[in-house]
């Protein structure tokens, strides 16, 4: 870009997704509705801006996303509005702002879209990304959490994602945390000097949040502080243990990862990411948990969620590529009565879903087969005088370079046959 243009360039982690990766971005979400639909999940879309106290109070405050990542301002309102860093907290809120807990449980959503979070940029890490995410409501029993885990892996497979690894733990819940967080402190403060300014501040905050710590020596001394896995209460490891059974009933391949915390303030029992040693740092391409108490803290009903969301940069760098067949129809003229038939046969081809590209600009016929032949046509419609005066038009096959005259009405039956070789 010229100096010039600098001023208007993309934002720092953030990226246009440009025509050709587009189509990759729509297979991908047509292939996760589809698998989310046959889990009996529904789409619903929440605004991209929510209140800032909203992610406060649901992502938590001892979060880094809420004490170091938002994208908070303002508005002319003077109203605090934050720009969504995950879906979680909005669909909690529409939940109880739509009474859908009056609706026969468990609920079941999707949704897909941009998130924002002022994270430093590097491979697979954006300010501005996209989340495919699901959530369940209203299900207590640990076979969710394994079916959705089978889900997750069930889409990877689809997608032809080969390097992955299911990670899975349990945070325990309010009870359990209240004993462990008391001895991890004491080791914490036994190690304070070592640990990076950070998480110094996490003894006193939150020490759990000592886990997410990016910085290596912290990173390495946190492998010698006590895991939640020795602290769960009986309802909580009963929890656990089933949920592991269900994925061995299902066959699936797991690890048990007593550091899994993640990143946020609001899970109990079930922790689980899907990792691929071929994202490099970052390597979860999705992650999620169980969040019973967030409804209820919300002012809510008492009802049990859980959920997981998929980074989808992360997972397009891990779907292998794959040619998608252009399948449209170049219309080539010659004579202005020759390009209105064109015209009009257009827009008859494309109301039976035909895609249609017509040249308007006057050109040579060879020009404009060029022109074709660099878009990638595999079919030409040819018109020109003589055709126009017989009612009738030239398909040209751009592979076998083979040429033949057709009646309009021969037209469309035609395109549609070798659409579909
Ligand atoms: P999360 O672990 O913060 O969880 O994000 C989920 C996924 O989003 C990550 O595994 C990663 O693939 C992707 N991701 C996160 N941050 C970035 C970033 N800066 N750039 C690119 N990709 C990123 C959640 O957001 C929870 N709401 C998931 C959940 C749903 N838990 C329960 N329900």
């Amino acid at each position: 870009m010229s100096k010039k243009n600098k001023q208007i360039a993309a934002i720092k982690g953030t990226k246009d997704i440009l025509p050709q990766e587009a189509r990759k971005w729509q297979r991908v979400e047509a292939a996760a509705k589809g698998i989310f639909e046959l889990y009996g999940y529904r789409e619903i879309r929440t605004p991209v801006f929510e209140a800032t106290v909203l992610f406060e109070k649901g992502t938590g405050q001892t979060t880094d996303i809420v004490t170091k990542e938002m994208y908070t301002f303002i508005d002319k309102g003077g109203r605090s509005l934050t720009l969504r860093p995950e879906y979680t907290p909005s669909i909690v809120r529409s939940i109880i702002e739509h009474n859908l807990h009056l609706r026969p449980q468990p609920l079941r959503f999707y949704f897909i879209g941009p998130m924002f979070r002022f994270d430093k940029p590097q491979k697979g890490r954006y300010r501005q990304f996209h989340q495919m995410d699901i959530e369940v409501f209203g299900e207590k029993d640990p076979a969710v959490d394994a079916e959705i885990v089978e889900m997750a892996d069930f889409l990877l497979q689809r997608l032809k994602v080969k390097d992955r690894q299911i990670l899975v733990n349990s945070v325990g819940c309010r009870k359990c945390r209240l004993g462990y967080q008391k001895d991890l402190r004491a080791s914490a403060e036994k190690v304070r000097e070592r640990l990076c300014e950070d998480c110094q501040r996490k003894i006193e905050t939150n020490p759990l949040r000592i886990f997410d710590c990016k910085v290596d020596t912290c990173r390495e001394i946190s492998l010698g502080f006590p895991v939640i896995t020795d602290y769960l209460c009986p309802e909580c490891r009963e929890h656990f243990d089933k949920f592991c059974s269900y994925l061995d009933g299902y066959g699936i391949e797991y690890w048990i990862e007593p550091r899994l915390v993640r990143g946020l303030d609001y899970y109990t029992k079930t922790t689980f990411e899907i990792v691929s040693s071929k994202l490099g740092a970052q390597d979860a391409v999705l992650g999620g948990g169980r969040y019973d108490d967030m409804m209820k803290d919300f002012g809510g009903p008492d009802m049990s969620a859980i959920g997981f969301a998929v980074g989808m940069e992360r997972l397009l760098s891990l779907v292998p590529y794959e040619e998608e067949r252009e399948i449209f129809v170049y219309f080539v003229w010659l004579g202005d009565e020759a390009k209105r038939a064109g015209m009009k046969l257009a827009r008859l081809l494309r109301r039976e879903g035909i895609e249609c590209l017509i040249e308007y600009r006057d050109r040579s016929l060879r020009n404009q087969m060029s022109r074709a032949d660099k878009l990638g046509a595999p079919r030409v419609l040819i018109i020109g005088e003589e055709e126009v005066k017989k009612g009738t038009f030239q398909i040209k096959r751009m592979d076998t370079g083979e040429q033949k005259e057709y009646r309009q009405e021969e037209i469309l039956d035609i395109l549609k046959e070798s659409a579909q070789k």
